[in-house]
């Protein structure tokens, strides 16, 4: 997708550097064969390597996805020990040898956390360009909302992920729009079912990951990819004018949310800049799940700085 241009546009050439770890470096080099038989005209060279030096030089953007699953009988404190330990070895590379202004987007989870940790050990890439994916979870909801009003997904806009990418994430319908030939119309009144909106809607969407799991037997793959291009083609080349996006990003204390998680937010961005979408109406159903998410997110945060020791 990279190499095609859909994450930064068809006139934008790129270099994609590519680590993996030791065990995998033939299958890496199998890989780096493929992307050369595709002949792709925007890629101009490829750096597949086991090396996390060689792989951080100079790069301008990255692209967080390794990290350790959860494997049977973990507890979640060894699953954020060990990805800790992960983030602090990319991070302390990447505050070495990436460019200045490098953008960094996390995908492995628990990517808030991890993007937390990043952040920590990269203390001169600045707060505001490291990031985290929650773009996967907004498209989803904006898939829900489409199918349910039978429309086209394009058509449906300004939902909100606020929070952690878990299961404690809080799918907000409540400044959503549809565009009719009637012009735009909110959610809430052409769903006119608050129920599903507050139930189901919000379980399907924050359940969707495990969902994919439990029929793939494997996580998500194309639909956190496409979000992945999504988040950074905004991020670099601007939100469309009259809409936002959600992005796991450093809490300025927006919303009262507590500065210093990595939480997600509506966004619009413009200059390579993102900026939190300011002045929208909380209810009081909206401040208790958005609170719920935070208190998860401060308990992963603890959990992960004690595994720091
Ligand atoms: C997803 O949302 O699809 C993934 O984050 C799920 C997972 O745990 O890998």
């Amino acid at each position: 997708m990279i190499a095609r241009g859909a994450m930064l546009g068809p006139d934008q050439p790129v270099i994609l550097h590519m680590l993996d770890i030791e065990a995998a470096a033939e299958a890496l080099n199998g890989v780096k064969m493929e992307l050369i038989d595709a002949a792709f005209p925007l890629l101009k060279d490829i750096v597949a390597t086991t090396d996390v030096v060689e792989a951080c030089m100079d790069v301008d953007i990255a692209i967080m996805v390794g990290g350790f699953g959860r494997k049977e009988g973990m507890e979640r404190k060894d699953l954020v020990s060990r990805n800790v330990s992960i983030y602090k070895a990319q991070a302390s590379a990447l505050e070495k040898h990436a460019a200045q202004d490098c953008k960094v987007l996390v995908i492995a989870n628990p990517a808030n956390t991890n993007a937390l940790i990043l952040k920590e050990f990269a203390p001169s890439i600045p707060e505001k360009n490291i990031t985290c994916l929650t773009r996967l979870d907004h498209n989803r909801a904006l898939a829900q909302i489409s199918e349910r009003l039978d429309v086209h997904v394009s058509d449906v806009k300004n939902v909100i992920i606020w929070g952690n990418h878990s299961s404690t994430q809080y799918p907000d319908v409540n400044h959503a729009t549809v565009t009719t030939s009637y012009g735009e119309k909110s959610v809430r009144e052409l769903v006119a079912d608050d129920h599903w909106l507050d139930m189901e809607f919000i379980t399907t969407v924050q359940q969707r990951g495990a969902a994919i799991i439990n029929a793939r037997k494997q996580s998500s793959a194309l639909s956190a990819a496409s979000a992945a291009c999504d988040h950074m083609r905004d991020w670099v080349l601007g939100t469309p004018k009259g809409t936002w996006v959600s992005m796991g990003v450093y809490s300025d204390g927006s919303y009262g949310i507590q500065p210093g998680l990595i939480y997600s937010f509506p966004v619009t961005c413009a200059n390579g800049k993102w900026s939190i979408v300011q002045g929208l109406k909380i209810d009081k159903f909206s401040r208790v799940k958005m609170d719920a998410t935070a208190t998860e997110l401060v308990e992963e945060k603890s959990l992960a700085y004690s595994c720091l020791d």
